[in-house]
């Protein structure tokens, strides 16, 4: 099967990791869009074979005939939503029952939501936490065993910006990314001398349609931010490295320095300033 592996490989500690992952499985939550779609791109052109999963199979079953002809991809397709609690399991026997075993997860279907408390739909932010974490701990949970005995893995969780402080107006979502950086983290440390890497990626605004999702239409253009491509790149390449996190973007980045160094009270107070709705916002 002829494949385009136009990336530079990284060697870390004597091992080429993209050529060790060329013709193993990827299994990418959220890859019928934006930053989920853009990973099974970039994964195929690495020589990955690829399980995508998310609720639009349409969507999936189009990437997968793109990357099949232009990669020889292999790809499995499973319609799922994973907020549903049963779901994780069920995607995960099947693709047992298909004799796959997965190298790669890359967590990264997630959702916000951007409002004021009076408007919350109670059962839409239980959705997120169901999305944002329970799913991502049990996909996780559930393929590691496999992958501590084979005595190698790799597992992606994307985080965001919003994990290193709260964020007014989007409590929850950024509450719900606090919780996979550190999760990720922690597990980092667990297992990093077992052959297996858990990284964390941290975007910040970046080019999707995640804003119109959370119900801040039109936000995204107001503000700086990365298209899909480096910020994908950068987490690939944080996965070659077996880094414990990465923040793509140098701006991005010094942003969590100053987050660090402000007090939280004044740092919480200046999210106010962007995720306040609209019609109060500041020009
Ligand atoms: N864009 C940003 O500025 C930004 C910044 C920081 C972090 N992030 C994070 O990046 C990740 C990807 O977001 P994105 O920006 O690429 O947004 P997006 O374009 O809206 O993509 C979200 C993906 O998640 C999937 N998804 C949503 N709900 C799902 C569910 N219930 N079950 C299964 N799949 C579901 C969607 O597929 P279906 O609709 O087909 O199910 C879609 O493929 C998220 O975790 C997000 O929090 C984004």
């Amino acid at each position: 099967m002829s494949r385009s592996v136009s990336h530079s490989n990284k060697t870390v500690g004597g091992l080429n990791v993209w050529n060790r992952l060329a013709d193993q499985w990827a299994l990418v939550t959220g890859a019928s869009a934006g930053l989920g779609a853009e990973f099974a791109r970039q994964l195929a052109s690495r020589g990955m074979h690829l399980v995508l999963v998310a609720r639009r199979g349409e969507l999936m079953s189009e990437l997968a005939q793109e990357l099949h002809t232009k990669h020889g991809t292999r790809c499995e397709i499973i319609v799922a939503d994973l907020s549903d609690p049963a779901e994780p399991k069920r995607i995960l026997d099947e693709i047992a029952a298909k004799g796959i075993s997965i190298e790669l997860l890359v967590n990264n279907a997630g959702f916000g939501v951007v409002g004021e408390v009076e408007n919350a739909k109670v059962d839409r932010l239980l959705q997120l936490i169901r999305l944002n974490i329970s799913a991502l701990t049990e996909l996780t949970y559930r393929l590691l065993p496999a992958m501590l005995e084979r005595g190698h893995g790799a597992i992606l969780n994307v985080s965001s910006l919003s994990a290193f402080q709260p964020v007014a107006y989007m409590g929850t979502y950024a509450a719900s990314k606090a919780f996979v950086l550190h999760f990720s983290e922690a597990l980092h440390c667990e297992l990093k001398d077992r052959g297996i890497t858990v990284t964390a990626v941290c975007p910040g605004v970046t080019r999707t349609n995640f804003f119109d999702i959370a119900g801040a239409p039109g936000w995204l253009q107001k503000h700086s931010s990365l298209s899909v491509e480096p910020v994908v790149k950068s987490a690939l390449n944080a996965i070659a490295r077996r880094r414990q996190f990465v923040v793509p973007g140098w701006r991005n980045f010094l942003l969590t320095l100053l987050v660090r160094i402000a007090s939280r009270r004044r740092v919480v107070k200046e999210s106010t300033r962007f995720f306040r709705p609209r019609r109060n916002a500041p020009k």
